[in-house]
């Protein structure tokens, strides 16, 4: 039996939010009441995203998914026995998860530690076209011993279609024409070109859901296969997504982990807090900022509300990483405008503790270090930041984790997914769509002449001309 499989470890590893220090109890200064809090349509904003669930197939994604998990099992079996190298060729939703997943949970070296010790191939997510990119990985791997995986939702993404031609051509120069050792397609059953494309090579395909969008889309096959073929638990992570479902189905909404940050977010905005700054203090946690920035900009920087009215709704995420940016970015935290909200994701117990041994008992403002362990210091160095943000008046709330494993960070992801559709029905936008992105895509459909793109291309043509006044 595993530890996820008991009431009582899965209680024991329950995410920890404590926002005493958004509140005017602790924060003295200008802190949020609890009437503020209680006034907003809280109720009515949880029906009505519970109303949607049917619609938003990805808060399924813990339940649903038993046979393409033994799929991706039996698939990432035999790209960890042939493969050395694994590249994901993705952008956006298809590449963010995959990354911060597998910083979280995979040692943080796992590119460099031996064969032996890393059970699987080595892993690179091109997440971008910078042509320095391909380049650079084609300088570190033998493509004969790579497998691709390419994830595309929408099968038309120039970024990764056009890496996706290069893979297939190194692919069929290398291996021959059948390259279905060779690459694995993540995409949607019928719609976009990767379909066509994945029938004609003949490569195993697994299949991004209706109605779970890039940003959501880490616990369905986008993210479950990167993780499989790098040795993670994805049961134990969608085990932890699941945990996290039962929680954020609590009526009691002040009860309920992802609507108290869904609410707090709008206090906030309500008060002109434009910036959220996600700060884990581990290295681990570090690109988990990486994905809830895009999940929480795309989702909810919106021109438009439900009723058509332009509301230009939307909070910036910005990314920090303690103890690092204390060393930067806190003299503004601190200091500057009341413009933020700093959430502080902090870890009870790392996976390994680094003492500080002893030394320099001649020098003591260096040997009161000594004794004490790196697993403290970095605890002691959060605890100090929170302390002075709220010092200054700055709201900060915390999220713990009480270790970091595919079990929590299952729950946090799935609570992030939740919070954010909670604060989209406070905001009255749709979460779920991203006309910003898709004008350039097409923008850049219509500059690279893809057929159909005529009108698009015609409309950048006329746009005005730029005044050589304006460029030095
Ligand atoms: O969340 C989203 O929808 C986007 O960020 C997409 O993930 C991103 O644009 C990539 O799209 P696709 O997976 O269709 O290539």
């Amino acid at each position: 039996m595993k530890d996820y499989e008991t009431a009582a470890w899965r209680e024991s590893m329950r995410l920890k939010i404590n926002y005493n220090n958004m509140m005017k109890s602790t924060l003295i200064l200008d802190g949020f009441t609890a009437d503020e809090i209680k006034a907003l349509p809280l109720e009515a904003a949880f029906k009505a995203m519970t109303a949607k669930r049917g619609q938003l197939k990805w808060r399924e994604l813990p339940h649903n998914q038993e046979e393409i998990v033994a799929k991706i099992e039996e698939t990432a079996a035999w790209v960890r026995e042939e493969a050395e190298y694994f590249v994901v060729l993705g952008i956006g939703g298809s590449a963010l998860g995959p990354i911060a997943v597998h910083q979280a949970l995979r040692h943080l070296n796992y590119n460099e530690l031996p064969r032996e010790k890393r059970g699987g191939p080595r892993l690179y997510v091109l997440d971008n076209v910078d042509p320095e990119r391909f380049a650079a990985l084609l300088d570190v791997i033998d493509i004969q011993k790579t497998v691709f995986n390419v994830i595309t939702k929408s099968g038309s993404t120039s970024e990764t279609m056009s890496q996706l031609l290069i893979a297939v051509d190194l692919l069929k120069k290398a291996v021959g024409e059948d390259i279905s050792r060779h690459l694995i397609a993540t995409t949607d059953k019928e719609k976009g070109n990767l379909i066509k494309i994945a029938k004609q090579e003949n490569l195993t395909t697994f299949i991004v859901p209706d109605g779970v969008g890039g940003r959501f889309s880490e616990l369905c096959p986008v993210g479950l296969v990167a993780a499989a073929v790098c040795g993670i638990d994805i049961r134990e992570l969608l085990a932890g997504a699941a945990y996290m479902d039962m929680l954020t189905q609590n009526e009691n909404v002040l009860q309920n982990p992802a609507c108290v940050l869904g609410a707090l977010q709008k206090v906030a905005m309500d008060r002109g807090m434009n910036i959220h700054v996600m700060m884990p203090y581990a290295d681990s946690l570090k690109y988990i900022s990486d994905w809830y920035a895009q999940l929480w900009a795309e989702s909810l920087g919106k021109k438009f509300g439900l009723d058509g009215k332009v509301v230009h709704a939307g909070q910036t995420p910005v990314k920090a990483l303690g103890v690092t940016d204390q060393h930067s970015q806190v003299q503004l935290y601190t200091e500057g405008p009341f413009d933020k909200v700093v959430t502080i994701l902090g870890v009870d117990k790392f996976r390994t503790v680094t003492p500080i041994p002893e030394g320099y008992p001649d020098i003591p403002d260096v040997h009161f270090l000594s004794g004490h362990t790196h697993n403290e210091l970095i605890q002691a160095e959060q605890a100090a930041t929170a302390y002075a943000l709220t010092k200054s008046g700055h709201v900060n709330y915390t999220i713990t984790l009480p270790e970091v494993n595919p079990f929590t960070v299952g729950e946090l992801l799935y609570m992030f997914e939740v919070a954010t559709a909670f604060a989209g029905e406070l905001l009255g936008i749709d979460a779920f769509d991203q006309p910003g992105v898709e004008e350039g895509k097409k923008a850049t459909y219509a500059l690279l002449g893809k057929p159909g793109f005529d009108e698009k291309r015609a409309e950048l043509a006329a746009r005005p001309a730029e005044d050589p006044a304006y460029i030095l």
